[in-house]
């Protein structure tokens, strides 16, 4: 009998995209998705450990699964990604009900695991290797790239996709986590970057997003040959059939002058570049050990705002980092009321064990104090961002329609192949636009003309009159308003069935 899949998906792209690769595995194999957790043969959490949050969020899952499971015994659960590396052995103590461990550099390993377990052959842990106690190469041979073939089915739509460029990260910033669960930096290969845009290309993709810890320090070396980042681009700009490419997340001191160039010169790449600051203090920084200053970073957007005035810049900031005093959160204060972010990602700090604050620096600031600062910070970002939408009312863009608004979505609109509905899409510089339009043209690129503006999204009417509803509705647009989320933080129950179609 066919078996059922279900799988939750918290934290950042990358784990969107294992997500659908674990996915197009088991579909591969047989299985189908569930509609639920309560009909499924298995039940996986691809995690995050990146703030303790997550992790919670994951703990209390995997205390509401433990009914379904002593009801059905032959029930699969799955712990998959960050916090399995991390936690290892620790979450099989803290549920013992959870059958497979598995770390993200070994998802390849999923399917045969699964069928293990089935079989009854008990429970399974399959981690890479810790980053001390071994040679660079071994830890890197341990963390296995999982790129297998796509399956256009498993993504959130059809006509978008990430593709990975690299896994890991090697910069060690003092507070972060990633390092560590996701291994040494390894580049994939740029001929199987392309070739996986083509294929993407051919069923029906039309935007790639390239996702990288650290994806501006993309490097390949072959036979003397170096593609960087800006390289990497040129050979995916060229791809036929391709509109847009975007790529996250940047980082400050790798944000090179053939880079920026490339943004500007090459027609399909989104003006938009997430490169976060974290601080506005170069103490702080030093503390994070994010190996820049603030005077570098200013020069670095300088120079983006320069060759790329119309670009979008995003941050992420951490508040409430071990040792912040007022003076310190000041600066980045200041720096989000001068810099001009579109937006900014803002989180309290997280001790992450295993990391290098978690060892040496206290988690002095205060819960309440973080809590203030997060909310003085977003509420400073939010003034800017809505000055800086405001500016977009009475121009034109190009938006590739993505789907149902949150609104229609919410209300389960289902207007019909031709029913108008209020869409949602973005920009190139990735600002989010809702009109209303026919549902035919999600996954198409629709010119619209703004109107109104909030501080998180725009709202418009499609040019030249081709949606026929009034676009009113559109134009309130207070409920839309929540603080952005989209790039982290992601938590997604999978039922990709549901995705718009085209
Ligand atoms: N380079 C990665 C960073 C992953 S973590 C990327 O693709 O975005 C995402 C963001 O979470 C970081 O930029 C940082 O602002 C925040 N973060 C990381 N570790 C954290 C911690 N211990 N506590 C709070 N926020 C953290
Ligand atoms: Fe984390 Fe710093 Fe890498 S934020 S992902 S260690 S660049």
């Amino acid at each position: 009998m066919t078996k059922r899949l279900w799988i939750e998906t918290v934290g950042c792209q990358m784990n969107v995209l294992d997500s659908e690769l674990v996915v197009a595995a088991l579909r591969r194999q047989g299985w189908e998705l569930a509609t639920g957790s309560g009909e499924a043969d298995a039940v996986f959490y691809n995690t995050c450990s990146v703030r303790q949050h997550a992790e919670d969020k994951i703990y209390s899952a995997l205390g509401r699964i433990r009914f379904e499971k002593e009801k059905r015994p032959d029930l699969v659960v799955g712990v998959l990604g960050c916090m399995a590396q991390k936690d290892q052995e620790l979450i099989r103590k803290r549920a013992p009900w959870v059958d497979l461990v598995v770390g993200p550099g070994q998802l390849h390993q999923v399917p045969t695991l699964v069928e293990g377990v089935l079989a009854g052959g008990g429970p399974r842990l399959e981690v890479s290797l810790d980053r001390k106690g071994a040679s660079r190469d071994a830890i890197a041979r341990s963390f296995e790239s999982y790129d297998p073939d796509r399956d256009p089915a498993m993504r959130p739509t059809p006509f978008q996709a990430f593709i990975r460029t690299q896994t890991g990260c090697d910069k060690f910033c003092a507070f972060c986590v990633v390092p560590h669960v996701r291994g040494p930096e390894q580049a994939r290969a740029p001929e199987t970057i392309v070739a996986e845009a083509r294929k993407l290309v051919a069923e029906g993709c039309r935007e790639i997003t390239l996702i990288g810890q650290t994806v501006n320090s993309y490097k390949w070396s072959d036979g003397g040959r170096t593609t960087r980042l800006a390289d990497l681009l040129a050979l995916l700009d060229a791809v036929e059939g391709l509109d847009r490419i975007k790529f996250v997340t940047n980082y400050p001191r790798d944000m090179t002058d053939d880079l920026i160039a490339a943004v500007r010169d090459l027609p399909k790449v989104c003006q938009y570049l997430h490169v976060p600051a974290q601080h506005g203090s170069d103490v702080v920084l030093s503390r994070m050990k994010r190996g820049y200053t603030i005077g570098e970073y200013m020069e670095m957007l300088g120079r983006i705002r320069t060759a790329l005035p119309e670009a979008a810049v995003t941050s992420d900031f951490i508040v409430g980092f071990c040792g912040e005093t007022d003076a310190e959160f000041q600066t980045s204060l200041d720096l989000v009321k001068s810099a001009d972010f579109k937006n900014s990602f803002i989180f309290k700090y997280s001790p992450r064990p295993g990391t290098k604050a978690y060892d040496r620096l206290p988690d002095d600031v205060p819960e309440d104090v973080k809590k203030e600062r997060n909310r003085l910070l977003l509420d400073a970002q939010e003034e800017v961002s809505l000055a800086g939408n405001r500016r977009f009312i009475g121009t034109r863009h190009q938006v590739l329609v993505e789907g149902l608004s949150t609104r229609d979505e919410r209300r389960a609109v289902d207007p019909g192949p031709d029913g108008i509905a209020q869409l949602t899409g973005r920009t190139m510089c990735d600002r989010i636009v809702v009109f209303d339009a026919p549902t035919r043209l999600v996954g198409r690129l629709v010119d619209i003309d703004i109107l109104a503006a909030a501080a998180w999204s725009l709202a418009g009417v499609v040019a030249d009159g081709l949606a026929d509803a009034e676009p009113l509705d559109s134009l309130r647009l207070s409920g839309e308003s929540a603080e952005p989320v989209e790039l982290h933080d992601i938590s997604l129950p999978i039922s990709f069935a549901e995705a718009p179609r085209v």
